[in-house]
């Protein structure tokens, strides 16, 4: 596995605290890198997702990983963009109100950049046919107006180099493969319109700074075993209801044998919260699978989403005490974020 993701912020800081560290208590605590810090969408808590300004605000923030969901419009160009719709985050059935498909839904893939250019992003709504839309969180950046761009991946890395730069720092991209089997069926290839922004960026032979990550374990499976890259991969484990891209039996990833089936072409595994942290015992004890453990055997790290302030898990009452269980309780590795300023400041509290 490679250690070049100990990372950035930890690590230095890590460092300079070794040397300062007394006591044996102290050394233990500091024996373990510190997890790494995912800017999920960006701060996407403060400003709506995958915009550039949610972007530079999590780069201000102090996270080690910016997060890019991709997907590709019609002329094949690469989007930072959560889903293969445009209409939970876009102004798209404004814009282009003739464009919707039979399910009544706008997909990016229908769209040229010249088109995707002319929408304006908006905090994300609910898109229920039949009913008024409504945010999905509504304590966030308000829903209207849409006030943002839609980024292409080469232009997200760009101002991210740039903001390395001119900040003197180094910042990780964590890329994330959106439904590439059903990009393939529509006679798009999206990995590899993705690995080539990397080599255009001069990012595809960093392998301390990039992280690929996908829910279809045959896309990264294939990719390995074809040597069409060398920067790390990430497994995402979801649930098998959720009908994610290429019918993958999550419930079989996340057993010993399919962890071990995961660790010959991946790095690591990024599970759903639930699945680590199964809620409180009668007398308040926090529950954990042992999903940390046995994949970290495995040389697996492990990142698990989303935690957010404004989405608790069943029995935690503070975003601190989620930040206890996961990384004091289980031992993760890294944590996709919609907060990463809180998941900083954490980290400096416990001196890591
Ligand atoms: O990629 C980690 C996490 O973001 C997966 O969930 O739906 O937010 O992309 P999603
Ligand atoms: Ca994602």
């Amino acid at each position: 596995m490679d250690s070049g993701h100990a990372l950035r912020r930890g690590r230095f800081k890590r460092e300079e605290n070794l040397s300062l560290a007394s006591s044996s208590t102290e050394r233990l605590a500091l024996s373990k890198t510190p997890p790494i810090v995912i800017a999920h969408r960006g701060a996407c808590g403060y400003l709506p997702e995958h915009t550039l300004a949610a972007k530079a605000l999590a780069h201000g923030m102090g996270a080690d990983f910016m997060e890019q969901d991709v997907v590709l419009s019609r002329d094949g160009v690469a989007l930072v963009l959560h889903d293969i719709h445009l209409d939970s985050t876009t102004d798209v059935a404004i814009k282009f109100p003739g464009r919707a498909r039979t399910d009544g839904r706008f997909y990016a893939i229908d769209l040229d950049l010249p088109e995707i250019r002319e929408l304006r992003v908006h905090e994300r709504i609910s898109v229920n046919a039949g009913t008024s839309a409504e945010a999905v969180y509504p304590q966030r950046f308000p829903s209207r107006p849409a006030l943002f761009q839609v980024p292409t991946l080469e232009e997200e890395i760009t101002m991210l180099a740039g903001l390395d730069r001119s900040r003197g720092c180094r910042t990780g991209l964590y890329i994330e493969f959106k439904a590439p089997d059903w990009h393939a069926d529509q006679g798009l290839d999206l990995p590899g319109a993705v690995l080539a922004v990397l080599d255009k960026t001069g990012y595809a032979d960093r392998p301390e700074q990039v992280f690929l990550q996908c829910f279809n374990d045959k896309t990264l499976r294939r990719m390995h075993e074809a040597g069409q890259t060398q920067l790390p991969m990430i497994q995402l484990i979801g649930e098998n209801d959720w009908g994610e891209d290429g019918g993958v039996d999550f419930n079989y990833l996340r057993t010993p044998p399919g962890l071990s089936r995961v660790a010959e072409y991946a790095q690591g595994i990024g599970p759903f919260l639930p699945q680590i942290y199964l809620g409180k015992s009668d007398s308040g004890a926090v529950q954990l699978s042992n999903l940390v453990t046995t994949a970290q055997e495995k040389g697996l790290l492990v990142h698990p989403y989303t935690l957010r302030q404004d989405e608790l898990p069943p029995g935690i009452n503070s975003f601190s005490e989620l930040l206890d269980v996961f990384v004091q309780r289980a031992g993760v590795d890294g944590l996709f974020t919609d907060f990463p300023d809180l998941v900083v400041d954490y980290m400096k509290t416990q001196h890591m």
